[in-house]
């Protein structure tokens, strides 16, 4: 089959909205697609469209936004570590940032760029100024050091907030890992989730209440929300096809469903920096790779079905009594009829922190899940561990866990019922 290509052309309109999951930067050229005649032939979803006027709001909601919010195409994620031991510095951060995050949700900036009087500092760093909200989002977490006797919360502690168990495929370092607070900011426009987290944590220094750990900037969502196309990872597979969607799974599987006021409607947000060796992988031969996850490379079918959303039938043979899905590959191992139908909410992006000191390709998976309970991560993790033949290509290199509280009414602020 012979490859063809299509000349780079901007799908941006006067409104500002962008076709396709394989759209790029907003602003930019959209990069050209090389691809099969059959692939080049598939029509944009008319639903997957980047508006960079879309907002979301930030108070009065149940949950906070970013969740279940369909997944931007950007993420800058960081978290910091509390460096001031008083409870009230921590509430008034969280104050301040909820109302610096509501602000810039709206697109706005959060004070004075350039102040009236020449010798004061502006307010806001302005580098986001014209850009749009873009659909930012700000999603808050509280890690397990929050819950504290030296915050006066250790009785707050949601019961399944601890740190995670060690897991057989971990490779952790400590500057990929850990924090007391998180901070994720998705956007359409990489320059407001970065501008967001920038503005925050400079909140969090001039108050002297907590410093920056670690940052992660992921440039491609890798995985899928309702009306959306389901996008590629870095190995070339479409990744969140299937993802939880429904009302009635993020019932039982990503809200917090007991508890009281200020747990409840909350959850557990695990993150996980995951290395992809991406040399390795793109000597391998195709057979192998779809072997590797259990999926067809460019349909994303299982390999027991022929379109992307048949469900993969784990127990088909083929001709010589072989599973037709591999035991070992990892939809076999990570799919809910294996793991006695435990589901987890991925909401993953794309990373490249550009070339490692041995010149390969630093790049791999930012993994984020939302759950009910960091057991069900765990569970899956475990199971995939050394068995998953994905395993050979991958390390976990960071690791990190938090209580995500529900959103706040206008008026307070994310956390505020913990110090009630
Ligand atoms: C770099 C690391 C990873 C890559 C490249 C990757 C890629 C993929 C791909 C391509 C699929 C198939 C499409 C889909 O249903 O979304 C998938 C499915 C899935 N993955 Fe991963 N994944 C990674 C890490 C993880 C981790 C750490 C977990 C959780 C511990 C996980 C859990 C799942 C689950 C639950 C499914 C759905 C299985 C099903 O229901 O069929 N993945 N992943």
């Amino acid at each position: 089959m012979t490859e063809t290509s299509r000349p780079a052309r901007p799908a941006l309109s006067r409104r500002g909205l962008l076709f396709g999951a394989a759209a790029g930067t907003v602003g930019a050229t959209l990069a050209a697609t090389t691809a099969s005649p059959a692939a080049a032939a598939a029509p944009p979803d008319a639903e997957d469209l980047v508006d960079l006027a879309r907002t979301y709001p930030f108070y009065g909601t149940a949950e906070q936004a970013g969740i279940r919010t369909p997944p931007q195409r950007h993420i800058v994620f960081m978290t910091f570590d509390l460096v001031s031991p008083q409870r009230a510095d921590l509430q008034h951060l969280l104050a301040r940032w909820s109302a610096a995050a509501a602000q810039m949700m709206k697109g706005g900036a959060i004070g004075r760029i350039e102040p009236a009087r020449p010798d004061a500092v502006g307010l806001d760093t302005g580098e986001a100024l014209g850009l749009g909200p873009a659909a930012l989002t700000v999603t808050f977490g509280l890690g397990p050091a929050v819950f504290s006797d030296r915050y006066g919360l250790a009785a707050q502690r949601p019961a399944g907030l601890r740190p995670l168990a060690p897991l057989p495929s971990d490779a952790l370092k400590p500057e990929f890992s850990g924090g007391d607070l998180s901070v994720q900011a998705c956007a359409d426009d990489p320059q407001v989730a970065y501008h967001a987290v920038r503005d925050l944590a400079r909140i969090a220094r001039t108050t002297g209440t907590a410093a920056t750990r670690f940052a992660v900037l992921g440039f491609g969502r890798a995985s899928a929300g309702p009306g959306q196309t389901t996008p590629r990872n870095l190995f070339g597979y479409k990744d969140g096809t299937r993802n939880i969607r429904g009302d009635a799974d993020f019932d039982r599987f990503v809200w917090i469903g007991d508890g009281p006021q200020g747990i409840r409607g909350g959850s557990y947000q695990v993150v996980r920096k995951i290395e992809m060796h991406i040399e390795n992988w793109d000597t391998d031969r195709i057979g192998d790779q779809n072997a590797v996850f259990g999926r067809f490379k460019q349909s994303g079918a299982p390999l027991s079905g022929r379109d992307e959303f048949d469900t993969p039938d784990f127990a088909l043979r083929d001709a010589a009594g072989a599973p037709v899905i591999p035991p070992a590959s990892h939809v076999a191992l990570a799919a809910p009829e294996n793991n006695d139908g435990v589901k987890i909410l991925r909401r993953s992006y794309n990373y490249t922190d550009g070339i490692n000191a041995l010149g390969q390709l630093d790049a791999g998976l930012l993994f984020i899940s939302y759950q009910n309970d960091p057991a069900h991560f765990e569970r899956i993790q475990a199971r995939l561990g050394a068995a998953d033949r994905l395993s050979e290509y991958v390390s976990h290199i960071g690791s990190a866990i938090f209580f995500v509280p529900p959103a706040a009414p206008e008026g307070s602020y994310i956390g505020a019922p913990l110090f009630a």
